[in-house]
């Protein structure tokens, strides 16, 4: 393979792939309004390298956005906290039926921004066009999910309960001013999977953009705007220690969103001055392992393991981040990978089929070499011809073979494409490793005897948070709980558990005298409240 030749030029971009110029954000939400920003500005350079007249290999200059300042941060929470107005605001008094049609609204403006965000999500953070659209797809149907389950929630708190002489009517409220980040992998999707059920449930919301994957937000801000209130929806962008410190500094965020690393999700929280007040809901890193035992379906587990470890890259949480093959079959499985490894799709996002694109930043390029050096100098080899061959942004996939106990690879969550492999004998061996691992996300068990596969799932079940047979880690179908143990993450997400997660039971109870039954009944009847109703949502 000629990496020099890798990157494209100008006039090998097909034009409907090209960008439409450089994008000059300038435009903040806060409080309802969109400003235009008139400070210093960040960069963002695309992980796709173009090869220019002189020969030279660039990485495509995008555009910029904003660096607020602490102040416009400020005014971002002045407006959360204004809108909520401690649960007395429009939003958080809302009917769920009328909030429902603001989300419902804002999916129809979101929806005619499609082409432009699928663009800038491939130009932004290389992911290929076909999960691009997938991720934006999903999103819009995360969505959509979402509400049917708002909708069965609300229709089963919309009755009251009596129970040993008291009558109640449970339902679920805000908890007030919630501060979303998503992560760069999925900068659209995961971002809206806490953002969009934190919105609904009535809370009013700060949202910082991951650091890459920012200006495809951008075609959204005004459709944000003007689905909702002001102050609803708040956006803030820049260096965190600027703009996000002294929002948790404030001790007015009441929910953290965060998906990222352990690390800064600990200083985040550290952060908060009442930390009894804040509830977290947080997606971490994870180092899942795939165990391939010696009656496997080779053929089947060699697809999934490669589909697991290097989908977009390797760069997903759920990922396969270490293979333990049995000794009996290591070699016939390492064979078989690494035949379907050399013929693996690189390229550009927009070419079909692609399946391995440029890393965000030289960096993480960088970090992959370190990995694989070290690997290297405690006895390991790559195993694939082109593995490791790097240029620029782009790392060819390296399958790493035998890793151990010294190596960086073993323990570190490498989020991108190096898959490191080693043999066992005894089960022992990948299960002490899963024990003693600082995560506990989910893992793979491929074989085919069941009594083997039984005798794994009980111990493994208390390890992680999902057992995945013969099949690689993942995060859908999105009604199924996202979640994990240790350093993985904290809270539990799926379409209802997002609802539960950033809503709280509240009630309202009476003893059931003949008076209080008057008074709740000429309530419910006058449709006075919101909350103390029967109204059924179709
Ligand atoms: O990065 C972690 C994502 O939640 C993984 O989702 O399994 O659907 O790729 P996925």
């Amino acid at each position: 393979m000629d990496l020099n030749r890798f990157f494209p030029t100008e006039n090998e971009i097909p034009a409907q792939h090209a960008l439409d110029g450089f994008i000059e954000q300038q435009e903040y939400l806060i409080n309802g309004k969109i400003s235009s920003w008139d400070g210093p500005f960040q960069e963002v350079l695309s992980p796709i390298c173009v090869e220019g007249d002189d020969g030279k290999i660039r990485q495509q200059a995008l555009g910029h956005y904003p660096l607020l300042s602490e102040k416009e941060a400020i005014q971002a929470l002045e407006a959360a906290t204004g809108a909520y107005n401690n649960g007395m605001g429009t939003w958080p008094t809302m009917n769920v039926q009328d909030r429902i049609r603001h989300v419902e609204d804002f999916t129809l403006r979101m929806q005619e921004n499609r082409k432009e965000v699928v663009k800038l999500l491939m130009w932004e953070i290389g992911k290929s066009y076909q999960d691009s659209t997938k991720e934006f797809d999903r999103t819009v149907e995360y969505i959509r999910d979402t509400i049917d389950a708002l909708k069965t929630l609300d229709r089963n708190s919309s009755r009251f309960q009596i129970e040993q002489g008291v009558i109640g009517q449970i339902r679920r409220a805000p908890l007030g001013v919630v501060l979303c980040m998503g992560p760069y992998n999925y900068p659209l999707n995961e971002t809206f999977t806490t953002l969009i059920p934190a919105l609904i449930m009535g809370n009013t919301v700060i949202f910082k953009p991951p650091k890459y994957g920012v200006l495809l937000h951008r075609p959204l801000l005004q459709a944000f705007r003007d689905s909702f209130p002001p102050g609803v929806v708040n956006t803030v962008y820049g260096d965190g220690k600027i703009v996000i410190g002294p929002l948790m500094k404030s001790g007015k965020i009441d929910v953290l969103a965060f998906i990222g690393s352990s690390r800064v999700a600990d200083i985040l929280k550290k952060q908060h001055p009442s930390p009894h007040r804040l509830r977290s809901i947080l997606g971490l890193e994870a180092k899942n392992a795939a165990i391939v035992l010696p009656d496997t379906d080779i053929e089947l587990a060699v697809n999934e393991c490669l589909l697991g470890a290097l989908s977009y890259n390797g760069q997903r949480c759920t990922a396969l981040k270490i293979l333990f093959l049995h000794e009996e079959i290591q070699e016939t499985f390492l064979e078989k990978f690494n035949a379907k490894l050399e013929k693996i799709k690189t390229g550009m996002p927009w070419e079909d089929g692609v399946k391995i694109t440029p890393l965000p930043s030289t960096e993480t390029v960088d970090y992959m070499n370190e990995l694989v050096d070290d690997a290297r100098n405690y006895g390991a080899e790559i195993l694939n011809s082109e593995g490791g061959k790097s240029i620029m942004t782009f790392f060819f996939p390296a399958l790493v073979y035998p890793v151990n106990d010294k190596m960086k690879l073993y323990h570190e969550e490498q989020f991108g494409p190096i898959v490191p492999a080693l043999s066992f004998k005894n089960l022992e061996e990948p299960l002490e490793y899963i024990r003693q691992s600082n995560y506990g996300q989910q893992l793979s068990i491929f074989g085919s005897k069941p009594e083997r596969i039984a005798r794994l799932i009980d111990p493994l079940v208390n390890q992680v948070c999902r057992v995945n047979i013969n099949s690689q880690c993942q995060r859908g179908p999105d009604t199924f709980p996202f979640t994990g143990r240790k350093d993985s993450a904290e809270g539990t997400l799926s379409v209802s558990d997002a609802l539960r997660v950033f809503s709280i039971r509240t009630l309202v109870a009476a003893k059931s005298t003949d008076a209080n039954k008057s008074i709740i009944s000429s309530i419910v009847k006058e449709r006075e409240s919101n909350f103390l109703s029967t109204d059924f949502i179709f």
